[in-house]
Parts: C-alpha cells; structure tokens; sequence
C-alpha cells in the first residue's frame, strides 16, 4: 500500500463545541498520522478560494459564512491510502447518509456544519496541503 498524505479541516462546529481533540482521537485510531497541524481563522477571502470549485453552488455564500465563522484546525494526515482512509473514517458529506462510527454520523450538525473536510484525490491533497502548509511545516 502507497503512504500517502491528505489534508483535513477540522471545522468551526467542532472548535466552538471544543471537540477537535474527539476528532483527532478517530483520525489516529483509523492509522492516520498528523505531520503537520495548526488553528487559524479563515478569512472571507481564503475559504472562497479553498472552495473556488463549489462557487457556483446554491450553498457557496453560506458554506463561506460558516467556514469563517470560527477557528478551524488544518492537519496534513499521513498514512497508508491516506486520501480514502480519511475519507472513510470522515463518512458521507451528509451526517444523515453517514456510516455508524464515522466521525459525521458521530458529530456533524448538518450537511453544512459537518466536522471535518478531507482532501477527496491524491492530486486535490497536494493542493490543498500547498495552501495551507510549506515544506518546512510537515515533518512526519
Ligand atoms: P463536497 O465537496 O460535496 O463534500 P465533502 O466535504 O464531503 O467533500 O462539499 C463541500 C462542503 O460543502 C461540504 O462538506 C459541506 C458543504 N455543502 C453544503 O453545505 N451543502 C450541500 O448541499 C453540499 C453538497 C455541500
């Protein structure tokens, strides 16, 4: 299996009910490693751009509003298939179609304030890990 690495967003839901380190535990107990982490506050302006993809979605302004609505945690994960095994362990973008003992069905508000983003290919991951991280910040 390929060691692989992918980037998480533990979202403004989870910060404000002070549950990241809830999260972080199903990250770890799934394989995966934090190499990199940090907490920061998005602004407008950055979670537009991370989610340029979605801009012409009905839900843009709203998925921007909540992203900035309080500090999210960005960890590059590590481990083998990452990118999948993260997203297995994260379950369905809705927490209603969410498989028991997924980190949604287990904490995610709704479909929008839903815990945890996860990187969703390989070629997204590295992406995604350039724009919050440089090299110099991801040690495994
Ligand atoms: P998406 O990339 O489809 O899902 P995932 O996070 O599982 O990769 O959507 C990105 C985020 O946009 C999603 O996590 C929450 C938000 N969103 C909504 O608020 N409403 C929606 O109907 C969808 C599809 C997504």
């Amino acid at each position: 299996m390929a060691t692989e690495r992918t980037l998480s967003i533990i979202k403004p839901d989870a910060t404000r009910r002070n549950i990241t380190g809830k999260v972080l535990a199903m990250l770890e107990e799934a394989g995966l490693r934090v190499v990199a982490q940090k907490r920061l506050q998005l602004t407008k302006e950055q979670a537009e751009a991370f989610y340029a993809v979605h801009k012409e979605r009905a839900f843009f302004g709203d998925l921007v509003s909540f992203m900035t609505s309080g500090p999210v945690v960005v960890q590059v994960l590590e481990g083998d298939n990452a990118v999948a095994e993260n997203r297995r362990v994260m379950g369905a973008t809705n927490p209603v179609d969410a498989e028991d003992g997924t980190i949604r069905r287990t904490f995610a508000e709704n479909i929008e304030a839903n815990t945890v983003h996860g990187s969703d290919s390989a070629e997204n991951a590295a992406q995604e890990i350039r724009f919050f991280f440089s090299d110099l910040e991801i040690t495994g």
